[in-house]
């Protein structure tokens, strides 16, 4: 048996797999995200542990032999957030998590520094670690001058199962302080935002065995007294490995609040003008790259919400058959924009709204939006070296035909829907967690699940839909400056 425990911006879930990987039990508990001011976004690391105790209560109560026999743990965890401690090791303020935009001046200083981008490979993000440490050490002096460690959510989280500071690589390179190239900490980036190595946690590869479960924590959930936790990964490395995205080539494209469009890379090919992340993949010896959309499926909910149905209402208004593009074109920066633009002030706008415009051609717009943002990260990784022939589609928004169908069509290539199954970053986690265990080799572990369906471009509403991408592409450089 295997755990996988995935840190999430809105819960935490367990999930324990058998020997063969096939998923036994799982449980959930919510957290909340508190945002005191615009902008912001914080959570409070003791909630983590609280919905951690209660994922592995339920677990307990439920599988009681199940969790007895597990061998190994695996982590993941959104990415980004930067947890403060003291000397004692308590926390100092709330994390600061990884959609939280108020360091954008301080990230903009930090990357007019070219070791920057030349070390870490991408652009200071607000939505980094780095930027946050340097606004707290700016607008919070009182705590900065009280940090000796930085660690981001799920590492927090292991410090708990452990007993000591560890990350790996795939969390560590959204730090904007790991030398990605080289898979270490940079002395020349800390030093940047005042601080040296000893302010970060050691570093394994995810693969590799971090610790031992803390002999208390086995006792109370009734657990061996020789559980290993793996290093693990952020939640998109950790989704990848759960989908067997781990070969150079293979790609998901993940429609969940935010959208990602991953690939596995087996070298280091950073593209940091094209807005591109490039990161560790949790494997040794492996990179990835992605383009990070900020509203996907959150586009589709805030549709919904200011016309009274549901997300599903809506899709359910088009139908399955594809259509071409209509007038209205939608941008989809209801929280500013991280690939292609680096742009936090950015804001939504529907173009080409008319006496004609219906709710349906709002939905249809929305979707396309979402299915263009797809396509510009798709140009973006490829300027970044990377040519991608298909995509594996996951995430709730990936229930909806219509919206595969013109994602599909606006990349111009077939997207592929796994069977059902839970190949999330939890499962991805649990499968890191038994290649720890087991010292197994990661690519025979991390297998691709079988396709259930392939959606194929559509090629007659191919030329109406890069004429409407070219639309959407005129109209970033239109609205900057006017909107923000
Ligand atoms: C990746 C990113 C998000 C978070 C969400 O760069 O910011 O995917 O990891 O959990």
């Amino acid at each position: 048996m295997y755990l996988g425990i995935d840190l999430g911006t809105s819960g935490v879930k367990a999930l324990l797999i058998d020997d063969a990987q096939n998923p036994v039990a799982s449980a959930t508990s919510s957290l909340e995200v508190s945002r005191p001011h615009d902008g912001w976004s914080e959570q409070d690391p003791a909630s983590w542990i609280a919905a951690t105790e209660n994922v592995l209560d339920a677990l307990k109560l439920s599988h009681p032999k199940e969790l007895a026999a597990v061998r190994g743990i695996g982590l993941s965890g959104q990415m980004h957030g930067a947890t403060l401690l003291d000397q004692s090791g308590a926390v100092l303020r709330p994390c600061i998590l990884w959609n939280d935009t108020r360091a954008h001046a301080e990230a903009a200083a930090l990357d007019a520094n070219p070791l920057f981008r030349k070390l870490t490979g991408n652009i200071v993000f607000p939505g980094f670690t780095a930027p946050k440490m340097a606004w707290v050490n700016s607008f919070e002096p009182e705590i900065a001058c009280k940090v000796r460690k930085v660690l981001l959510p799920k590492d927090f989280l292991r410090s708990w199962l452990i007993g000591s500071f560890t990350s790996e690589m795939s969390d560590a390179a959204g730090t904007s302080w790991l030398d990605v190239g080289r898979r270490a900490w940079s002395r020349e980036l800390l030093a940047a935002t005042d601080m040296d190595e000893s302010y970060m946690p050691d570093l394994v590869e995810g693969t590799q065995v971090s610790g031992q479960l803390r002999a208390q924590i086995a006792a109370r959930w009734g657990m061996s007294a020789n559980v290993v936790v793996a290093g693990g990964a952020g939640d998109n490395a950790a989704s990848a490995c759960g989908m067997g995205v781990v070969r150079e080539g293979q790609a998901f494209v993940s429609l969940g609040t935010s959208g990602v469009l991953f690939a596995a890379n087996a070298a280091y090919l950073p593209n940091p003008q094209s807005a591109v992340h490039t990161f560790c993949h949790a494997l040794p010896n492996a990179w990835h790259q992605m383009g990070v959309i900020l509203s996907a499926t959150d586009s589709l909910n805030w549709l919904a919400s200011i016309t009274g149905k549901s997300a599903h209402e809506l899709t359910a208004e088009l139908d399955d058959a594809l259509m071409a593009p209509g007038s209205v074109t939608f941008l989809p920066y209801l929280a500013g924009e991280r690939t292609p633009h680096n742009d936090s002030a950015i804001r939504g706008v529907f173009d080409g709204l008319s006496h004609q415009t219906d709710r349906k051609a709002l939905t249809q717009a929305v979707l396309e939006g979402v299915a263009f943002a797809f396509r510009d990260s798709l140009e973006a990784l490829r300027q970044a070296g990377t040519e991608l022939s298909r995509v594996v589609a996951v995430g709730g928004g990936s229930r909806s035909v219509y919206w595969l169908k013109a994602i599909a069509t606006a990349l111009q290539i077939p997207v592929d829907l796994p069977a059902d199954g839970d190949f999330g970053a939890a499962f991805g986690a649990a499968r890191v967690g038994l290649i720890a265990a087991e010292n197994a080799d990661p690519l025979a572990v991390c297998t691709s699940p079988k396709v259930a369906q392939t959606i194929d471009p559509d090629t007659q509403l191919g030329p109406a839909f890069e004429h409407a991408y070219r639309r959407y592409r005129a109209l970033y450089p239109a609205i900057k400056g006017v909107s923000s």
